[in-house]
């Protein structure tokens, strides 16, 4: 039985995040809602998420003593991480310590941080359909890798999210240059890489899956709709719910979803990703984390996948029902500055049926993710052409002058 307190007071329930950008901060208000005491941790004052939680701190993740030392001094109930880069190892200790209980668990967050832990599972164990795949620590490993794969391969760091350093070569000799990027963009100082076929699907879905409790202690696995999205660079500029698949096709995913969830364990939301070609479905990767892609479901879901993953946290009841269509587009920096404002948006709000996300982020980059548009419609594709409209209303100015 789930049992709140009072936030600030002895009997608080805390839950600490390991990562506060945009999704951390819904996940952040989600919480507060409940009375649940909030800490906002990550490598830059003013995060999103710091700017909405109870108490915030500026660490290196990476670093184990780091991880470690605000753990010990919040002592919070649960431990929920929003990113890849984190001290796992250190969670596996405060896991098995018994200080805090880590979402989805330790082993969950360790295994999906590194791409060769999460394929080798899904692959080799639980046997689900990928990509050829195989794996490289140089350039001359990296040339053997793909003639397991064939071309045209795509290459990515083993550690890294939002596309970094990923590209696709057509051919051996595009495999320097692929290696010379993953090694830029990679996280650690030699990247490892994974060497992947490059599959032509007619499109790619994410499967928000949550485990939540069930009666009785058990945990039972619940789906949402699958949201279909759209990729540039290895990063995500729209999404929208629900794609339209052939029955087969999602029973496929739903499967392998649950299987993949499942050999995780723990509670919370993952988000499942699948590529898709009628029937066909190969399991891609897997985040136990609300997923940039399902923020759509601010503008489509009776719970938003930030709803659905502080109740499931929470050991409390979850629905995954979907209220209408919709879709989200994201709002870029397009300028590199600090303290930008957002003009238009009486012009963009305009638009039927939307919504809009600022993130806040103190600093705002060409490519970087400063907003979302969310949109609901009777149909995705007025849905899509709404939340497009809105966002590309947004006009995202310098700061002012100071004069
Ligand atoms: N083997 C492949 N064949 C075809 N397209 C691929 C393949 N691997 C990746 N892609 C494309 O690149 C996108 C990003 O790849 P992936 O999800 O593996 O990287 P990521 O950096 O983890 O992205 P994110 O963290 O944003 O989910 C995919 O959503 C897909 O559009
Ligand atoms: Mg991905």
């Amino acid at each position: 039985m789930t049992v709140l307190g009072t936030p600030l007071t002895r009997d608080a329930v805390r839950m600490l995040l390991l990562g506060s950008g945009e999704l951390g901060k819904e996940v952040a208000i989600e919480a507060q809602r409940l009375g649940v005491e909030v800490v906002a941790v990550d490598r830059y004052a003013h995060a999103p998420a710091h700017q909405v939680a109870h108490r915030s701190y500026v660490i290196d993740m990476r670093d184990p003593q780091a991880v470690r030392d605000v753990i010990t001094r919040e002592q919070p109930d649960f431990v929920v991480p929003e990113i890849e880069a984190i001290a796992t190892e250190t969670l596996m200790e405060i896991e098995n310590e018994g200080l805090s209980e880590v979402i989805p668990t330790a082993r969950g967050a360790f295994l999906t941080m590194n791409r060769e832990g999460i394929r080798r599972l899904a692959a080799e164990e639980l046997r689900l359909p990928t990509s050829r795949y195989a794996f490289a620590g140089s350039l001359e490993e990296l040339k053997e890798a793909a003639s397991v794969t064939g071309f045209p391969c795509v290459v990515k760091p083993v550690m890294s999210s939002s596309g970094k350093g990923q590209s696709v070569s057509t051919n051996e000799a595009e495999l320097a240059s692929a290696w010379r990027e993953a090694q830029k963009k990679g996280r650690v100082a030699v990247e490892r890489v994974i060497v992947e076929s490059f599959i032509e699907f007619q499109y790619e879905i994410t499967l928000l899956t949550v485990r939540a409790s069930g009666p009785g202690g058990t945990i039972e696995t619940h789906f949402c709709e699958p949201i279909g999205h759209r990729q540039e660079r290895g990063d995500y500029v729209e999404s929208w719910q629900p794609q339209p698949m052939s029955e087969k096709a999602l029973y496929r995913a739903r499967e392998m979803a649950e299987k993949i969830t499942t050999a995780l364990g723990g509670r919370g939301i993952f988000g499942c990703e699948f590529f898709v070609n009628d029937d066909q479905v190969w399991f891609s990767e897997v985040s136990p984390r609300p997923h940039d892609t399902g923020l759509v479901t601010l503008a489509t879901q009776y719970q938003s996948e930030f709803e659905l993953h502080v109740r499931a946290i929470l050991g409390l009841p979850v629905s995954t029902a979907m209220l209408h269509p919709g879709a989200s587009a994201v709002i870029y920096g397009q300028r590199d500055a600090a303290g930008v404002r957002y003009g238009a948006l009486d012009a963009a709000l305009r638009v039927p049926g939307t919504k809009l996300r600022l993130f806040g982020k103190p600093e705002a980059f060409m490519r970087r993710r400063m907003g979302v548009a969310l949109a609901m419609a009777g149909d995705i594709d007025t849905a899509r052409r709404r939340a497009q409209e809105c966002a590309a209303q947004v006009a995202v100015l310098a700061p002012r002058d100071p004069s």
